[in-house]
């Protein structure tokens, strides 16, 4: 009886809350931002992902002494322990979880408890078999593994609201949970069973209104694809190639994604509304993945206090690249308003699951990724994991301690960090990343381009990174904004591969030029509409004004030689190119071979008070920075000392003054020479003003 109720409930909450919204309008008011310092008790976060179910009980007080002596004040538990939690349907045991938040509290160490809908327990897929995600060829996925479940399955929303609403009801008034978590790492898998099918329609039919309205908008005349019922709209295929000669309209695929990204925005939000009734006044957070894109990270983290993320820098292939973590704590910052931010999961040993992954990283890693996240606006770090499993899917992901508890040199290297965190916390407490540029990112454009990808060469991110990685370059802090933030502020915003745009955004683009800004346009921009149309104008569609340019040519031979010259120098392009015509616009760079040698290729328009620029190929690293160390004099923005390559150098600010991380990523001495002497924070002695870094070495630097 008591199941039907709550199962009744569940219908009903999903009803209201799988319904189409206008994408990028908050739907609620955003919870208050969280000072997560202060919330810690006024002690930087410094924590480990901890499973006390894994070991024995009588472990606990030696893990708890040991994470202590490393300077460890924060854990999170038992985000996969649902089963251990709701062993019966309905019956609930926190006996354990009780204890173990005894033995660490007691050590001054307090927690984030991790609602575990990641990982649901056997019985339940027994018991309700249509909680399993369905694949794109209607195949459920057997009960192993994890991030099985389908979203919109009522079984699977009643199941988590029993869970959450006894944690939450449990908890409420713990003086050692400070929060919590919601799921673990969510977005996927996309489900294609009836279920999600008639989610989808039910979306289709609350943004469109008449069928009408949205045959008109996908275009579905074309192939005679009209849907004449609501109930004849499909799924669109997930996985295809490029190549692939079964693709879907690409209108329909966009709104899945924006679908799929939606609903599970409202299935973290079933949760967060749990939590905030019965247990408020605790944190709430989530562990996103930085980079990656089947959500939209401004959207789901909307309902959350604070952003939390799992930065494993072992997806670079060369851990001297700190431009991917940096790109990534940047981006994962700009999804809730440059709010500080912490990482729920930081790399803390060699990673791996059935075999071993990449290479060692060296001790000092260790240390310098927990300062990298701290550069970039994190205000904690929490390592994955305490200890290296023994049993199942991830005995070759380490921990920083290894299964025998050894006080290995990661063990040292994260207590050394620990320390100097607290020895730190008062000179980082209420700074913040100040960026005189941003990168704009467009999820539409992102998603649009995995739909229809521009060639193999092509990748979203990568252009991210061109812009990127020369900005770092110089020493100049980025900021990461979406399509509904605040642009006024900034010096340069570029907006790589801004394919998709609706008329709101370039009105707020063309503001932003008006009022002075410097706007970086790249090639096949403006080419699409909100429903990812294309144009009718002339390209670049929309964005032609603003950029003074007609493209009547594109060449997209991604095999072909090209090249571009500027001022006598040539550099490498690739991947696409737009033949501009300058209408108002003066070229900056033409093109050097084939038909169209001469043609213009990178283009600058003034506009109202400011510039627009267009670069209508993807060139060679060094050409953009050579041009953006041009740009940023051109804008009065500063740039920093010359960094030698694997050094960063990343800044945070308070009150006006600014607080400056030199990192050094490679195995030798470095050094950076400033045009002052600085003081050393951790040491309080005066630098030189040629500052010497050594091999993985990190200095914090302010003026006294
Ligand atoms: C075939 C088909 C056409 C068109 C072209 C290009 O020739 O008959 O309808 O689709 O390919 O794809
Ligand atoms: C993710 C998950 C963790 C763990 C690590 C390592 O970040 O959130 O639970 O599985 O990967 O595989």
């Amino acid at each position: 009886m008591r199941n039907r109720v709550v199962i009744s409930l569940a219908v009903l909450v999903s009803a209201f809350t799988f319904s189409a919204r206008p994408h990028g309008v908050l739907a609620t008011e955003p919870p208050k931002p969280f000072d997560l310092i202060q919330w810690n008790g006024g002690k930087f976060i410094y924590g480990v992902d901890y499973y006390p179910e894994h070991w024995n009980e009588t472990q606990w007080e030696n893990d708890a002494k040991m994470m202590q002596a490393a300077g460890i004040n924060f854990v999170r538990l038992a985000e996969f322990a649902w089963v251990k939690m709701e062993p019966v349907e309905g019956k609930f045991d926190f006996a354990w979880l009780d204890r173990a938040l005894q033995v660490l509290n007691a050590h001054g160490i307090k927690a984030v408890l991790g609602t575990p809908t990641a990982s649901p327990p056997a019985w339940l897929y027994v018991k309700y078999p249509d909680i399993a995600a369905m694949d794109e060829n209607g195949v459920r996925y057997r009960y192993g593994s994890r991030r099985n479940y389908c979203i919109h399955n009522p079984s699977f929303i009643a199941a988590t609201q029993r869970i959450v609403t006894a944690m939450a009801g449990h908890y409420t008034n713990h003086p050692g949970v400070l929060g919590w978590q919601i799921d673990n790492e969510l977005g996927d898998p996309n489900c294609y069973d009836a279920a999600s099918r008639a989610a989808f329609q039910r979306w289709c039919r609350k943004k469109y209104k008449t069928l009408d309205t949205l045959n008109a908008a996908w275009g579905t005349i074309f192939w005679g694809h009209t849907y004449l019922a609501w109930s004849e709209i499909p799924l669109p295929w997930n996985t295809l190639g490029p190549q692939s000669l079964r693709a879907h309209n690409p209108s329909l695929a966009l709104d899945f994604k924006r679908f799929q990204s939606e609903s599970t925005h409202d299935y973290l939000e079933i949760q967060t509304a749990i939590l905030r009734k019965i247990a408020p006044g605790k944190a709430i957070t989530h562990n996103a993945m930085g980079m990656y894109d089947n959500v939209d990270y401004s959207d789901l983290h909307r309902s959350l206090d604070f952003v939390a993320w799992d930065n494993y820098p072992m997806f670079q292939k060369d851990y001297a690249n700190y431009f991917g973590p940096g790109l990534a704590h940047d981006l994962m910052r700009g999804s809730k308003n440059n709010q500080n931010f912490m990482i729920m999961e930081q790399q803390g040993g060699l990673p791996g699951w059935n075999v071993f992954w990449g290479r060692q990283a060296a001790p000092g890693l260790y240390r310098l990724w927990a300062y990298q996240a701290v550069a970039h606006g994190a205000d904690g770090v929490c390592y994955f994991r305490w200890r290296t499993s023994r049993y199942g899917t991830e005995q070759y992901w380490q921990g920083i301690l290894d299964q025998d508890s050894y006080p290995n040199a990661r063990y040292q290297a994260v207590s050394q960090t620990g320390k100097e965190l607290q020895q730190l916390t008062d000179l980082l407490r209420d700074s913040k990343v100040v960026a005189p540029v941003a990168l704009l990112v467009s999820p539409d454009s992102r998603w649009a381009f995995h739909i229809q990808p521009l060639g193999e060469k092509f990748n979203y991110n990568q252009q991210l990174h061109l812009y990127y990685d020369a900005f770092r370059r110089l020493g100049i802090n980025v900021d990461v904004l979406f399509p509904q933030g605040d642009f006024s502020g900034y010096k340069v915003i570029v907006a790589p591969g801004l394919f998709v745009v609706d008329k709101p955004l370039v009105e707020k683009l063309t503001d932003y030029v008006n009022n002075g800004g410097s706007l970086i346009l790249s090639y096949r921009s403006g080419v699409k509409d909100e429903h990812n149309v294309v144009t009718d104008q002339t390209l670049p569609g929309l964005l032609a004004e603003l950029a003074g340019i007609a493209i009547h040519e594109f060449d997209p031979q991604t095999n072909q030689e090209q090249e571009i010259v500027t001022d006598g120098a040539s550099f490498p392009a690739t991947v696409w190119f737009d033949i501009l015509e300058p209408t108002t616009a003066q070229t900056l760079a033409t093109y050097g071979k084939g038909y169209y040698a001469g043609k213009a290729a990178v283009t600058r328009n003034s506009f109202g008070k400011g510039t627009v620029f267009y670069v209508g190929t993807e060139a060679a690293q060094d050409y953009y920075d050579r041009s953006l160390n041009w740009v940023v004099q051109q804008v009065g923005v500063a740039r920093g000392p010359s960094l030698p390559e694997g050094v960063e150098m990343a800044v945070r600010e308070k009150a006006g003054k600014k607080i400056i991380f030199l990192l050094n990523y490679t195995e030798k001495t470095q050094a950076v020479a400033f045009e002052q002497a600085y003081q050393n924070a951790l040491t309080g002695e005066t630098e030189p003003a040629q500052v010497q870094l050594p091999a993985f070495g990190v200095k914090v630097l302010t003026l006294p």
